[in-house]
């Protein structure tokens, strides 16, 4: 029987997810249908019930169910635990339903492996302090940058996300909290080579190997420390980033966060979580600064998905032809 998969949201029609799993299954030869349903703002946890009552395998979750579907999970992967948040729902033998969230690995994957983005030794700066940013921080904190701030209109928000991401992610020690020196943990999701080791922006981790990595409850603990401060925007004054995030939903109303100008370091990244068919607002401001790449979220929408898809079948698509065919409308699995 074709496995059945299906995106839930409200709304939902604007969904690329049908196109690009399809997409993937076509590419990788996988029996599996994939729709789309409106989810109802109020029962959600019926909508899942009865999807999965008709045969169902696998769920994405989108606005606004993410945390009704972070509350509904059996088992949660260390990402979704920390955000807060599920993107990804499947269901494993015996029935129990686990959630997973692959915002940040999709984030990760296309800033490095797409473009080749090096995060070690980089100052990252994430702007938002909403679902968006939450969703993205175990995987951004995993990478060997140097240091994460996290800013924001409202600064309180932001020091209440640094300190979360303290305590998600500390590995001992008390001194949680803003500014602190966390310990991060390779979850689930990091890119794991054929020995099955964490690679970590090039770099190996390797419990027999590397001094600063160790292994724990089937996951590399990596023990190296990131300062993570959170604050306001108007505290960014004087300070300079490698890369800068945009996790605000500001691009909406075709808007900006208010941040000083000279914040981009010669030769950084811009990167916006959204996307659409012409230059986001933030990518047009990338650009205007002089940023040596000005990237939107369509790559990250088709990482976040095959992620989802590797969790569901166990099979690795290949992302690019279907990031090119969103972007140009040329059909996917081409080579020239
Ligand atoms: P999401 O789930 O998309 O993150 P959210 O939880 O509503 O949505 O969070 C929206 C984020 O965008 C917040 O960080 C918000 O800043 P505030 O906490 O100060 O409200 C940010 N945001 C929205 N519009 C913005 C704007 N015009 N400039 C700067 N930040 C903005």
């Amino acid at each position: 029987m074709t496995d059945r998969y299906a995106v839930i949201g409200n709304p939902i029609g604007h969904s690329k997810s049908p196109l690009i799993h399809a997409a993937f299954a076509r590419q990788t030869g996988q029996d599996l249908d994939y729709g789309r349903i409106l989810g109802d703002r109020v029962d959600f946890a019926g909508d899942v019930r009865r999807f999965l009552a008709a045969g169902g395998r696998g769920l994405n979750v989108t606005v606004p169910f993410k945390e009704a579907a972070w509350a509904l999970a059996d088992e949660l992967s260390p990402a979704a635990a920390s955000a807060g948040a599920v993107n990804t729902l499947t269901v494993l033998e015996g029935g129990r339903l686990r959630g997973d969230n692959t915002d940040g690995v999709g984030l990760v994957r296309d800033l490095v492996v797409n473009h080749g983005f090096a995060f070690r030794g980089g100052r990252v700066l994430l702007l938002g302090a909403g679902g968006a940013a939450r969703g993205v921080l175990l995987p951004l904190l995993a990478t060997g940058l140097a240091s994460l701030t996290l800013a924001n209109r409202t600064a309180a928000k932001a020091r209440e996300l640094a300190s979360l991401a303290g305590r998600a992610m500390a590995t001992g020690g008390d001194k949680i909290g803003e500014g602190s020196e966390i310990g991060i943990q390779a979850g689930e999701g990091i890119p794991l080579d054929a020995g099955g080791l964490v690679v970590l922006a090039g770099r190996r981790f390797d419990p027999g190997v590397n001094a600063d990595a160790t292994a724990q409850d089937g996951t590399i603990l990596v023990a190296g420390t990131v300062p993570v401060n959170g604050v306001g925007l108007e505290d960014l004054a004087g300070q300079q980033f490698d890369l800068i995030i945009n996790a605000t939903a500001a691009g909406l109303d075709g808007a900006v966060p208010d941040l000083p100008a000279d914040c981009l370091a010669p030769g950084g990244w811009t990167y916006d979580m959204l996307y659409g068919d012409r230059p986001t607002p933030f990518c047009i401001w990338g650009q205007a600064r002089g940023a040596a790449r000005a990237l939107d979220g369509l790559g990250m929408l088709v990482e976040q998905a095959a992620e989802s898809f590797w969790l569901w079948r166990r099979v690795r698509p290949s992302t690019a032809p279907v990031i090119q065919w969103l972007r140009t409308g040329a059909p996917p699995g081409i080579r020239p």
